[in-house]
């Protein structure tokens, strides 16, 4: 038997592949702790302004009670004829404590019912996130320490550049996720704001206290607008476009440390725990975690244009449209949160093979730049300088060696002006060490960085 639809609108009942269409408990159940706590502070705003008794008040609370602990206990079974969480979750009070459960609903509508809930979920979520970036960032900060002194081949267009400190890469990444971490902040600001009270779309008749609400649900404030309220999703497509952008900064770590543990590299190893091996080749170790969350990147981009393609079309307030928001958003928080936490933890397992990217400052000429500003220093005009390496590097080329290799007698064929000191100026240390401007990658600077980082870190520690 077929139930009858809901309300007395309907005489008819609801044919199964609508019901297959429209409902969304089996995603949105997961809001149902979120949605009972948003009703808790209803409930009791209700009896405060007298909107509903007292008695019937506290009724509520006791049924909202019981269901939190069967749903905590895991033993709701929901019902996808009742389409959502907040049907479903009002069916159940009903069914608990009868007529009383039937006010719970007064001076609401499902729409800013679940503008709310998604906006105290969301919370949580970036809460969560913020703190498993800040372990992120914290792995990043002890690598950094761990391996200060080393020096690497710092790429462009993936061909040797100039040698950088290992740290200075590493703290590269700090402040991408540094950024990542500030712009969940400024989200989170913009999520804290509570719909609840705009019912519908144009607010309510019934006396309601809409701050008395906001803050025992510890919303920094109250929507301005109830048309807005209850029909955007902004803050939503700014969440998934954090996202986006912290799944894109891993992304780019990850191709990185893919490239860094293979053979022709050798740069790094990645632990056991975040390997996997080959069903045919004994020999592999694969990059898998890092392969994955750059795979995944590509899911959480899609969400962002999801939302952003669900709300482009919609006019004011809300359409049912905006149901499909929670799928996208679901799949981009728990991805992201996922991947932060598997990259905090992956990275306490690499060791850096300082030996293997020694041997790599040997090729490519690294030393060129540095040796056109050896010339510059004895008198040289740069763009002559350059030309003068350019030939020298070709040189080196025929005869198979490195700039450090070339002796004396063939530097003296290209220019007077070099002399037996440019060894030691083309020491990959002595070349990073000059790089000693703000932001550059001398150790000096990178020291002061690192222990600025660390200074800042604790200060957020301290204010959790
Ligand atoms: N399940 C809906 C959603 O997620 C609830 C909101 C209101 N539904 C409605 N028919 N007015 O958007």
């Amino acid at each position: 038997m077929k139930k009858k639809q809901w309300g007395g609108r309907f005489a008819g009942s609801t044919d199964a592949l609508m019901e297959r269409l429209g409902e969304s408990v089996s995603f949105d159940s997961r809001l149902a702790l979120w949605d009972i706590r948003a009703s808790r502070a209803h409930a009791r705003m209700l009896g405060a302004r007298g909107i509903i008794s007292p008695e019937d008040s506290r009724a509520i609370l006791w049924g909202l009670d019981a269901i939190e602990k069967e749903v905590k206990a895991g033993n709701v079974a929901w019902d996808v004829s009742l389409e959502d969480v907040h049907t479903n979750i009002e069916a159940m009070l009903i069914a608990r404590i009868g007529n009383a459960g039937k006010k719970l609903h007064t001076a609401r509508s499902r729409n800013d019912q679940i503008a709310t809930d998604v906006r105290l979920w969301l919370r949580d979520q970036i809460d969560d996130l913020l703190q498993k970036l800040f372990a992120l960032r914290q792995a990043l900060v002890s690598l950094a320490e761990q391996y200060f002194h080393v020096v690497l081949p710092g790429f462009t267009h993936l061909q040797h550049a100039q040698p950088v400190l290992f740290a200075h890469h590493m703290l590269a990444y700090y402040e991408m996720f540094t950024r990542d971490r500030d712009r969940l902040c400024e989200v989170r600001k913009r999520v804290n704001i509570m719909p609840l009270g705009s019912a519908a779309l144009a607010g309510t008749p019934h006396p309601i206290d809409r701050e008395m609400v906001a803050r025992e649900l510890g919303f920094d404030g109250i929507s301005a607008n109830s048309m807005d309220a209850v029909s955007d999703r902004d803050h939503l497509i700014e969440f998934c476009s954090a996202c986006a952008l912290i799944m894109t900064h891993l992304s780019r770590m990850a191709e990185e440390l893919v490239l860094w543990s293979s053979q022709e590299f050798s740069f790094i190893e990645i632990g056991d725990a975040f390997t996997t091996g080959s069903s045919i080749m004994p020999q592999k170790k694969n990059p898998d975690a890092a392969e994955l969350t750059r795979g995944r990147a590509a899911g959480v981009i899609g969400d962002l244009m999801t939302l952003l393609a669900l709300v482009k079309g919609l006019p004011l307030t809300y359409n049912r449209d905006l149901q499909e928001d929670k799928p996208p958003l679901f799949h981009a928080a728990d991805t992201t949160l996922l991947c932060v936490e598997v990259f905090a933890r992956m990275l306490q397992t690499v060791t850096v093979n300082e030996n293997a990217m020694k041997r790599a400052l040997q090729q490519g000429f690294l030393e060129a730049t540095d040796l056109a500003d050896y010339l510059v220093s004895r008198g040289v005009a740069f763009r002559e300088a350059h030309e003068i390496v350019g030939r020298v590097v070709r040189r080196c080329l025929e005869l198979q060696v490195t700039l450090p290799d070339l002796p004396m007698e063939e530097y003296q064929k290209f220019s007077g002006a070099f002399g037996s000191d440019l060894y030691e100026y083309i020491r990959p240390e002595v070349m990073v060490a000059r790089r000693d401007v703000p932001g550059g990658t001398a150790p000096k600077q990178v020291r002061r960085a690192l222990n600025r980082v660390k200074r800042v870190l604790k200060q957020e520690a301290e204010k959790n």
